[in-house]
C-alpha cells in the first residue's frame, strides 16, 4: 500500500499472506461518545484517556463546546468540565454532528430536557436517516422535535422537566434507548425503558459510573431499564476500553489467513457487544482471550487470534439470526467477507437495521461482494453470502467506514489487487486503520 497520503480518495490494497504483530486501537466510540456527554451532565470535572479518535467522536465534542460545556482535547486525553444536568446554552448555530447518528440521536435526549430550542443537523448520509424513533418517545415526554418528514435537521423546544414515560423500544436500538434513559434524567419521576431485545448496555454502565442508580431487570416483556430525574451525576475519571468493532476487521483478516498471529491489548468485551468474538469462535477462529479486568465498569482484555479457520467445512451455510443479531450489528460487513471463506457460506437475517446505518450497508456489501466474484442473494432482512475465492476488483466504500474497512480485509484475501474508492472515510470511527494495517500485514509472495 506505501505511503499514505492525508487525503486519498482511492486506496489500493494487495493481497496479503498473513498478519503479524501488536495492534493499538482506537478507544471505543459508543463508549467514548457517553462518556463525554455524561460527563458534561455531571457535576465536576472528568478526564477521560484512551477517548476515541473518530471522526464522530470529535462531533460530539464540538457539539457540546457549542452547548457551552468547556473541554479541552489533547491526543487521547479529553478533560470535560461538567455543566450539570440543566447547565447547558443554547447554540448560536445548529449543531453539526457530522456523520454521526449515536451524536445526533443520543444528544437530543439531553436537549430535550433544556429550556431552550437547538437544531441538530449532519451530513448527507446523516440527513437520510430515520429519526421517528426519537421524535415520538421524546415527544411524548414533552419536547416538541419538527423534522424534515422524520429526517434531520431536528429543532428540539426543550422542556425541562419532561414528563417521564414507560417506553418499549419497537426497534432494537441502543441509540434510542440511550436517548430516552438521558431525556429521563431531566424527568419528573422515573423513566423505564424496555427493550425486548437486548442492546450494547454502555449507558447504563457509564451512568453507574457516575454515580446513578440504574436498575436493570428481566421481565417477560424484555429487559427493563429505570432511572429517576431525581438523580445527579458525580464527575469521575474514565479511561476508555479499546473498540471491539475496530478489533473485529483485525480479528476476521487473521482469522482468514493462516499463519497469522495478532495481539490486541486492553479491548472491551462486553458481554452486549462480544457477539463477533463469540461468532468467529463458532465458526472455528483461534482467539485467546487472556487478562480480563474490569475498567471503569466495563470488561476489558487482550485478544490473540492465530490464523486459520479450523471449521471451515460446514454441510449447510450457518445462519445468524434473532437476538445475536443486535449483538453485533456493526461487524456484520466484515463477517460476510468471512462468510466466502467457509465451505458453505454464511447466512444473515432479521438484519434490516443495517439498511438505516451510514448507507444501506445490505446493498454495500452485496454489491462489493460480486464485484469480487462471490454470489450473493439479498434478502430485505440480510444475505446469503456464497463460498469464494475473491478476486481484486474495483470497489467502493460507498462513503461508510465500516464498509471500508471490511472491505480492505476482503482485498487482503483476494488475488490481485483491489481498488477502492472513497477509503478515507475509515477515519470515522478508526483514523489509521490503514497504516495500522500496513504495520501487521505480511506481502503474500507473488
Ligand atoms: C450504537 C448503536 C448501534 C450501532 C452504532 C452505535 C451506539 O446503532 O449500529 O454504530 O453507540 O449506541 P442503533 O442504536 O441504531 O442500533
Amino acid at each position: 500500500m506505501g505511503r499514505i497520503p492525508s487525503k486519498m480518495l482511492n486506496m489500493k490494497i494487495r493481497p496479503a499472506r498473513s498478519l503479524h504483530g501488536a495492534i493499538a486501537l482506537p478507544g471505543d466510540k459508543s463508549i467514548s461518545h457517553r462518556v463525554a456527554m455524561i460527563a458534561a451532565m455531571a457535576n465536576g470535572d472528568t478526564t477521560i484517556d484512551n477517548f476515541a479518535t473518530s471522526a464522530d467522536c470529535t462531533s460530539t465534542l464540538s457539539c457540546l463546546a457549542a452547548l457551552g460545556v468547556p473541554l479541552r482535547r489533547g491526543e487521547n486525553r479529553v478533560v470535560v468540565h461538567g455543566v450539570g444536568k440543566r447547565g447547558f446554552t443554547a447554540p448560536a448555530a445548529p449543531l453539526d454532528c457530522g456523520n454521526s447518528g449515536t451524536t445526533m440521536r443520543l444528544l437530543a435526549g439531553i436537549l430535550a430536557g433544556q429550556s431552550f430550542e437547538s437544531t441538530l443537523t449532519g451530513d448527507e448520509s446523516l440527513l437520510a436517516r430515520p429519526m421517528r424513533r426519537i421524535i415520538g418517545p421524546l415527544g411524548e415526554m414533552g419536547a416538541i422535535t419538527t423534522s424534515n418528514e422524520g429526517k434531520p435537521p431536528l429543532t428540539i423546544t426543550g422542556q425541562n422537566p419532561l414528563r417521564s414515560i414507560d417506553y418499549t423500544l419497537p426497534v432494537a436500538s441502543a441509540q434510542v434507548k440511550s436517548c430516552v434513559l438521558l431525556a429521563g434524567l431531566n424527568a419528573d419521576g422515573e423513566t423505564r425503558v424496555i427493550e425486548p431485545t437486548e442492546t450494547r448496555d454502555h449507558t447504563e454502565r457509564m451512568l453507574r459510573w457516575f454515580g446513578v442508580n440504574v436498575r436493570t431487570r428481566r421481565t417477560e416483556n424484555g429487559r427493563r431499564v429505570t432511572v429517576a430525574g431525581t438523580a445527579s451525576l458525580t464527575a469521575r475519571d474514565v479511561a476508555v476500553p479499546a473498540d471491539i468493532s475496530s478489533a473485529a476487521f483485525f480479528m476476521a483478516g487473521a482469522a482468514c489467513l493462516p499463519g497469522s498471529d495478532i495481539t490486541m491489548p486492553g479491548v472491551g468485551i462486553n458481554p452486549s457487544r462480544r457477539g463477533v468474538l463469540d461468532v468467529l469462535r463458532d465458526l472455528g477462529a483461534n482467539i485467546e482471550v487472556s487478562g480480563a479486568a474490569e475498567q471503569c465498569g466495563e470488561p476489558v482484555a487482550t485478544l490473540r487470534i492465530r490464523g486459520g479457520l479450523r471449521k471451515k467445512q460446514f454441510l449447510s451455510p450457518p445462519i445468524l439470526r434473532g437476538d445475536i443479531i443486535a449483538n453485533l450489528i456493526d461487524e456484520i460487513p466484515v463477517l460476510a467477507v468471512l462468510g466466502t471463506q467457509l465451505s458453505a457460506g454464511l447466512v444473515f437475517r432479521d438484519a434490516e437495521e443495517l439498511r438505516f446505518k451510514e448507507t444501506d450497508r445490505i446493498a454495500a456489501t452485496a454489491e462489493n461482494l460480486r464485484r469480487m466474484g462471490a454470489e450473493v442473494t439479498e434478502f430485505p432482512d440480510g444475505l446469503a453470502v456464497g463460498p469464494a475465492d475473491l478476486r481484486g476488483a474495483s470497489i467502493d466504500s460507498f462513503g461508510d467506514h465500516r464498509i471500508a474497512m471490511a472491505f480492505a480485509m476482503a482485498g487482503l484475501l483476494a488475488d490481485g489487487e483491489t481498488e477502492m474508492t472513497g477509503a478515507d472515510c475509515a477515519d470515522v470511527s478508526f483514523p489509521g486503520f490503514f497504516e495500522a494495517l500496513e504495520l501487521v500485514r505480511i506481502e503474500r509472495p507473488a
